[in-house]
């Protein structure tokens, strides 16, 4: 199990901006939990207080009872934490199946890459020998990325917004791949989504707004006020909550 106990994020600019507060979470083993919410509620924050691309400013993270919160990302990725980024980095000098062959090299089941790329909608024979550079488009980009995250047996499996960029046909390839490297690998995946078709997958949906957790339950439950309420990004509480900017005067 994954927990975080009272997590905090500020950020170390100029301005004090307290981009997490107070998050508590309990991510149980082999469920998918998709966390959803509007832009700017923290959702990447907390992917990368969870990846150790950002240390928390307090609170804690354990890992089956094992502190991890003073880990950088490479430790967190020995113990089987992996994460698909909202905007993948890009490598010089490195090619697509060299990238994967590495992420697979640390799954003792050695995915086949070619596959790799298929349950990403990719044909391998196109991409194999591309360079991970600018010269792929971004939902390439995206698709590669995911792909690596897929190529690991990981203990906890965090993507953010993997349908960024992805086109329709992909995008139910990639919602059944989610299912079935959670069934193969037993894998607890989190996923950062605004998509409904995303949500259905899930066991249990947390939202996020303003830096924290605003609700957490079922999916079904949660699918239900989202449906029915809409989002609203407004700091003041306007009608039918959806982007109405109350108070605004221009
Ligand atoms: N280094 C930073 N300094 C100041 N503010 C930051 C910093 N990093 C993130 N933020 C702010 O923290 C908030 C949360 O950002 P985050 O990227 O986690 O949101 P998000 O929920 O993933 O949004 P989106 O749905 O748009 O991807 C935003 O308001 C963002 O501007
Ligand atoms: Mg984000």
């Amino acid at each position: 199990m994954l927990e975080i106990q009272g997590a905090s994020l500020v950020s170390e600019g100029d301005e004090r901006v307290e981009i997490l507060k107070n998050i508590n979470l309990k991510f149980y083993d082999k469920k998918i939990y998709v966390v959803t919410g509007p832009n700017g509620g923290g959702k990447s924050s907390l992917a990368k207080i969870i990846m150790g691309v950002f240390n928390t400013t307090s609170g804690k993270i354990l890992l089956d009872d094992q502190d991890i919160t003073k880990m950088n990302i490479t430790e967190r990725a020995r113990l089987g934490i992996g994460y698909a980024f909202q905007s993948p980095p890009r490598f010089k000098g490195i090619k697509v199946k060299e990238l994967l062959k590495m992420a697979a090299s640390f799954n003792p089941e050695k995915e086949n890459i070619c596959n790799l790329l298929y349950n990403v909608g990719l044909c391998a024979q196109d991409y194999l020998n591309r360079d991970v550079d600018a010269s792929l488009s971004g939902g390439e980009m995206k698709r590669i990325e995911i792909a690596t995250v897929l190529a690991r047996n990981l203990k906890i499996a965090v993507f953010d917004e993997p349908e960024a960029g992805i086109d329709l046909w992909s995008f139910q390839k990639l919602a059944e791949t989610f299912k079935t490297i959670h069934m193969k690998y037993d894998t607890t995946i989190i996923i950062i989504s605004h998509q409904e078709r995303i949500m259905e997958l899930a066991d249990e949906i947390i939202l996020m707004s303003n830096g924290m957790i605003s609700a957490q339950s079922e999916r079904d439950i949660i699918l239900a006020g989202i449906l029915n309420n809409g989002s609203c990004m407004c700091s003041t509480k306007c009608e039918k909550g959806v982007g109405q900017n109350a108070g605004c005067a221009g």
